[in-house]
């Protein structure tokens, strides 16, 4: 099988979202969110989102079959995201993907949303030179990562010791009143601000922090220093903090990823993810590669936050690499470890 027509699930978090490819060529990708119900609350809610995925699910299937001209009986495999993730949320998923391949006597891959976030680029650019760096930074996570083979090899670098990079974009757009999801709203904001208007701390970025923990992150120092200096000024420019705000984030974010290229090697660095998605951090991200050496890619806008195209694109892979299926019982594991690909 050479193409293999993959339709992939994800429910981890509020975005119920399928995507059908066929090889790395994507044919459907549909998302039904529930972001709005939860707007209100400044987070994710579990229990809505579950909710919200129950009723989802069945309508997005059936859109992304008839948007991918193909009918259920074509489909060569069916991926779903296993974990990491809220758990209501997930077993949504699992538990249709478990049925709809046990129906259609189809394998079935429970995968790694983590992996997934990264694997999503071979549909946009050339297929995965292994081994590469990447960098994947999300509502939930933020680690740097040496990917030898995204099908089974990931090795953890470094992760977060605190907060994800997207969660202290979400916190500091709540104290500063401009909303949630707070990524694009803080983006959007920082275009018409100076990123050297405030000198905010670069976490974990001291030379000992270099020789004990080179590729860890830490935002929480810069979140107590942002939170700070608007109580004490009260006449805030917004656009001047998110501008300053992001340009921290940003700064060591790849003050890092190349750092490790650098010390392992690997000229190739991917970054994934919701905060992907930032505009400053694609555009500093291709100075700062292209004057190191390093082979960048990121995948378009719309494929950095959650959707069900990078589990197809990670069943594809799977499926293509001969790797085998999950057991149709396999539980869905919230916290699942970014070293495991598949369960
Ligand atoms: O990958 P994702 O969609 O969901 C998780 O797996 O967590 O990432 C969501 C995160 C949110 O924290 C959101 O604020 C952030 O990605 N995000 C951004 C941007 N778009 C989304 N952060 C910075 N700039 C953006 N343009
Ligand atoms: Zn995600």
């Amino acid at each position: 099988m050479s193409e293999p027509l993959v339709l992939g699930i994800e429910t981890s978090c509020d975005e119920t979202a399928i995507g059908i490819v066929r090889g790395r060529t994507l044919l459907a990708n549909v998302i039904a969110s529930s972001v709005d119900e939860h707007a209100r609350f400044g987070g994710v809610v579990p229990e809505i989102a579950s909710r919200a995925h129950l009723e989802a699910m069945l309508p997005s299937i059936n859109k992304a079959v008839a948007g991918a001209k193909i009918s259920l009986s074509d489909i060569d495999a069916v991926a779903v995201t296993a974990g990491p993730g809220l758990v209501g949320a997930l077993l949504v998923g699992t538990a249709t993907a478990a049925g709809l391949a046990l129906g259609l006597g189809k394998p079935l891959y429970g995968v790694n949303h983590l992996a997934a976030h990264v694997s999503v680029d071979f549909l946009t650019h050339d297929l995965p030179t292994d081994p590469t760096i990447a960098l994947l930074v999300s509502g939930g996570h933020s680690s740097l990562l040496q990917v030898d083979d995204i099908t089974g090899s990931i090795t953890k670098l470094g992760a977060t010791m605190d907060d994800a990079a997207g969660e202290a974009f979400d916190k500091i757009s709540r104290v500063m009143g401009l909303g949630f999801p707070g990524g694009p709203a803080i983006d959007l904001s920082a275009q018409s601000g100076d990123p050297q208007a405030i000198d905010f701390p670069r976490g974990l970025t001291t030379s000992n922090d270099w020789q004990t923990r080179p590729y860890d992150f830490s935002f929480s120092g810069l979140k107590t220093a942002v939170a700070r200096y608007l109580e004490a000024t009260p006449d805030y420019k917004k656009a001047d903090v998110a501008a300053s705000f992001q340009e921290a984030i940003v700064d060591v974010l790849l003050l890092k990823s190349l750092a490790a290229c650098k010390a392992s090697g690997i000229d190739s660095l991917v970054i994934a993810g919701g905060v992907a998605a930032n505009s400053r951090l694609r555009a500093l991200a291709s100075q700062r590669c292209l004057a190191a050496g390093v082979r960048l890619r990121i995948p378009s806008p719309a494929l950095c936050t959650d959707n069900g195209a990078m589990v197809a694109a990670l069943g594809s892979l799977m499926v293509a690499a001969g790797r085998a299926p999950s057991q149709s019982a396999f539980d869905a594991d919230s916290s699942m470890p970014v070293e495991v690909v598949s369960l």
